[in-house]
């Protein structure tokens, strides 16, 4: 049979660097050809040789509610018609800001964006803009966007400061970034010490979902409330992912830690481009045109996006929508472990909300370091044994993956079963 899917990497690979517009999907993690993807429906996709997936990536997060929800679409449909851009305000970019700043009360005042980059690198730089001060402190696994500040590798010792990740990015542009362990207090304990006058923010995925699923012990989250607190530093709480996907509010509503910023995307466009920055109103404040903060978008609150992402709003905050979220994901993550028990294979899963992480190793991280000691190798051979069985994975050790409110049981006994056949060959 003819590789539909190889023929068009092959030309891909011709017009476009790596044959992807976003390096994770070329799957240089596992090797092997990316699905190039001719639709999607519910829990489902299918390639361009027509074989058939249960979804686990889901966009990356954006698709809670399923592929082309006909609400979704149908709103879509429907600002299309009224015309795609106007670079003017609409009333529906009020109703999003009346929604984010409801279902997130830390949120007052919100801007719109179109992408998470766009959004964690406009709330740094009003952090640093409200606060006078240029450090920030960001954790080692934690993604924020490529904006060039953020692309820092840790040092080699603690505090001392760190070099670009990525090239293009000069060493003067990182020097004000110090990057910690995850799940350390002790080193925010130490770096306020330090650094403590001259710190304007702290950012933090509070989930983390960039270095597979990592939860944060509560008392990183309030160390880091406190500390920033008593030395006049903002907490920003990056929620691209995990907003309006581990609960309705977010991970601030689930441990109860208000950030004085929130940086939003991927759900809150239900699958088109848009993104958010908010937080208290005395800091946004800082945005032009009212204050002197730089900040603006062609395509800010576009509003297609906009109405994708205020019908998804809709479907998720109706009753029960999380309960059954939670225990598809929960049911998912518990399967996993039970049938890789049963095979004999050193692995954990673990889920919140509709996010989820599995390891091949004994116990769940707690930072990036914990994930990079995990059998990788097997993680490799074990995506490729469930691609092979329809089951769509993250194609990297290092990313969470996502359930949407279409998987329902009839999706999850299926994948269960493809992993029990994928272990038993693992095992061997
Ligand atoms: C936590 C987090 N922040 C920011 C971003 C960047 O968002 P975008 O890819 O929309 O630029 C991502 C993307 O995966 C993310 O997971």
């Amino acid at each position: 049979m003819t590789d539909k899917n190889a023929i068009l990497f092959e030309r891909a690979q011709r017009t476009t660097p790596g044959g992807v517009n976003s390096p994770v999907r070329a799957f240089r993690q596992v090797g092997g050809t990316p699905r190039f993807i001719e639709r999607a429906e519910g829990a489902h996709m299918w390639d361009a040789n027509g074989g058939r997936y249960i979804d686990y990536i889901n966009s990356w997060g954006p698709t809670i509610v399923g592929h082309a929800h006909p609400e979704v679409v149908a709103a879509v449909q429907a600002a299309c018609a009224t015309g795609l851009s106007f670079g003017a305000p609409t009333e529906a970019e009020i109703e999003m800001a009346e929604e984010i700043t409801r279902l997130m009360p830390s949120i007052e005042e919100v801007r719109l964006v179109s992408s998470g980059t766009e959004a964690s690198m406009s709330a740094i730089r009003l952090a640093r803009g409200a606060t006078g001060r240029a450090k920030i402190i960001k954790f080692d696994g934690c993604y924020h966007g490529h904006a060039d500040s953020l692309l820092v590798k840790a040092g080699s010792g603690l505090l001392t400061f760190n070099t670009p990740s990525s090239a293009g990015v000069p060493k003067e542009i990182t020097a004000h970034t110090i990057v910690l362990d995850f799940n350390a207090p002790d080193q925010l304990e130490r770096a306020f010490e330090t650094h403590g006058a001259a710190i304007a923010c702290v950012i933090v995925e509070p989930v983390a979902g960039n270095m597979n699923l990592v939860k944060p012990t509560p008392e990183f989250l309030s160390t880091m409330r406190r500390l920033c607190s008593a030395h006049g530093a903002l907490l920003i709480f990056d929620e691209v992912m995990c907003g309006f996907r581990v609960a309705l509010g977010g991970a601030q509503a689930l441990y109860g830690i208000t950030p004085d910023l929130t940086v939003l995307g991927k759900v809150i466009g239900g699958g088109m481009p848009l993104a958010a920055f908010g937080g208290r109103r005395e800091i946004m404040q800082h945005l032009s045109p009212i204050g002197a903060v730089y900040q603006a978008g062609t395509l800010s609150g576009n509003p297609v996006a906009v109405a994708a992402g205020l019908a998804t709003l809709r479907i998720i905050e109706r009753p029960g929508f999380y309960e059954n979220l939670g225990s598809a994901t929960a049911r998912l993550a518990q399967g996993l472990e039970a049938e890789a028990r049963a095979a004999g294979v050193e692995f954990c899963a673990d889920s919140i909300g509709g996010m989820f992480g599995f390891y091949f190793c004994a116990n769940r991280p707690l930072r990036v370091a914990d994930v990079a000691a995990s059998d990788i190798e097997r993680f490799k051979r074990f995506f490729h044994l469930m691609l092979a069985r329809g089951i769509y994975l993250a194609p990297s050790a290092y990313e969470a993956g996502f359930v949407s409110a279409a998987h329902d049981a009839a999706c999850i006994d299926e994948t269960l079963v493809a992993a029990r056949a994928a272990f038993a060959q693992l095992a061997h």
